[in-house]
């Protein structure tokens, strides 16, 4: 018997996941040899501890939280414009570069095909992407410079976003000179009982190691080095799903230049103290997000002298980051969440089947775990309306979904 298959097999059985082997022997010789080496890659003991944990509440270690200090873009008044002055001028010597994380699954929105592709509904037919690519292409007129881009994607939906780049001839960018894809990690998922899924092609079923994988997959991927010798030393890091995101704001880099500060990531303040988001606050010194759920009432009724709310900046993932940032928070080791969603599977005859409900745990990292790694951050709140029109949802849930997301879009632009 082949020596790998032989080492394969007591691996499986040792971590109790001796049915992926199921239909080994229906596979063609090419794909057995990629199961093979599909399964040699996983790390069973992460794998195992993640499904432990998936039901269990995370242990909350005694951490001490403050609140984080913010600016508010609006009320500047004269620094405004030397903030302004001093990003323009980073601009235009070409140190910005923007990271657009498209790698997510987009499950609630269910759109078929990777989330960026899709179209708003507005009349002229632009696709998320696009929107965002006209906002870049914005600045690149205004000084003349084209802002390096760089995409996220997923194994999953890498050629198909790559194909519906190259259909729209890149947006007038450039592949691999000013367009950049690069894929993030995976992590197997798991069914109820913590059993590894095989996809339609008899492979492990691999997931998008979440948002917070993108610091990873910029140094793995060489991005990094890519942007150093690009000249970049800030980089904007947002998601696909804001199509009013300002990625190349000017005030935000001078800002963040000024304070001498590796990172600054952009709030917009609660509607309610109890809205159900996640606000930025200060974990043990550092910056850090905190969940809504962990937030007691009387935390986030808090407000300091002005009648500010103490813990009222929301994220909307709009960060930047210098490069030694990102290299650090690539190399931390970051928590998994367990999330449950609707999975696909070859099941052990063979079969397909396509789940109408959640049926099997996806791991993310979140991209705020690592902001432990870094010293400080600027918080600047910004309105709204001017920046804030997520998409996340089907028409049907009747909150930041496609009707909501346009509407916002077309207000900010005048389009009506
Ligand atoms: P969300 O957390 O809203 O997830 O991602 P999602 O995958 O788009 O949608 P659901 O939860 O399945 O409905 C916020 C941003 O982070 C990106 C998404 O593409 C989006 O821009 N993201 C998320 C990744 O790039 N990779 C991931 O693994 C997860």
């Amino acid at each position: 018997m082949n020596h790998k298959l032989e080492e394969v097999k007591n691996s499986l059985k040792k971590y109790g996941q001796e049915h992926l082997l199921n239909h080994y022997e229906t596979l063609d010789d090419i794909h057995q040899q990629k199961l093979l080496e599909e399964i040699t890659q996983i790390d069973f003991e992460l794998v195992n501890s993640l499904y432990k944990n998936a039901n269990q509440e995370a242990k909350k270690e005694k951490d001490q939280i403050t609140p984080i200090e913010f600016l508010d873009k609006n009320k500047l008044y004269d620094d405004y414009r030397k903030y302004e002055k001093i990003g323009q001028k980073s601009i235009q010597k070409g140190e910005l570069a923007v990271v657009t994380m498209a790698g997510g699954q987009g499950s609630r929105l269910g759109h078929d095909g990777p989330k960026g592709t899709y179209d708003l509904g507005l009349d002229s037919h632009k696709s998320l992407f696009e929107l965002l690519c006209d906002s870049i292409k914005e600045t690149n007129k205004k000084y003349d410079v084209m802002i390096p881009w760089f995409i996220m994607t997923s194994k999953e939906n890498n050629q198909a976003t790559i194909e519906f780049f190259e259909k729209n001839k890149n947006f007038g960018y450039q592949k691999d000179k000013n367009l950049f894809f690069f894929i993030q990690g995976e992590l197997p998922m798991v069914d109820m009982e913590g059993k590894i899924l095989i996809n339609e092609e008899g492979q492990i079923k691999l997931a998008a190691n979440g948002h917070g994988g993108v610091y990873e997959a910029l140094v793995k991927n060489k991005m990094t080095n890519k942007m150093r010798d690009l000249g970049i030393k800030w980089v904007f890091i947002g998601g696909v799903d804001n199509c009013l995101a300002k990625m190349t704001d000017e005030v935000f880099l001078g800002l963040a230049i000024d304070k001498g500060v590796c990172s600054a990531s952009k709030s917009v303040v609660k509607v309610r103290p109890e809205e159900k988001v996640g606000v930025f606050c200060k974990k043990n010194g550092k910056p850090s997000i905190i969940e809504y759920i962990d937030i007691t009432k009387e935390m986030a009724e808090a407000v300091d002298e002005e009648g500010e709310l103490l813990y009222g900046e929301s994220n909307i993932i709009a960060h930047l980051f210098n490069l030694d940032a990102i290299e650090k928070m690539g190399g931390a080791v970051l928590p998994y969440h367990a999330a449950f969603k609707k999975a696909t599977y070859l099941d052990k005859n063979g079969k397909l089947v396509v789940p109408d409900s959640p049926n099997a745990y996806k791991f993310e990292a979140f991209m705020f775990e690592a902001f432990g790694e870094i010293d400080d951050m600027v918080v600047l709140r910004v309105k709204r309306e001017d920046e804030f029109a997520p998409l996340k949802n089907a028409d049907s849930a009747g909150v930041d979904c496609p009707k909501t997301a346009r509407e916002l879009y077309k207000k900010f632009h005048h389009l009506d």
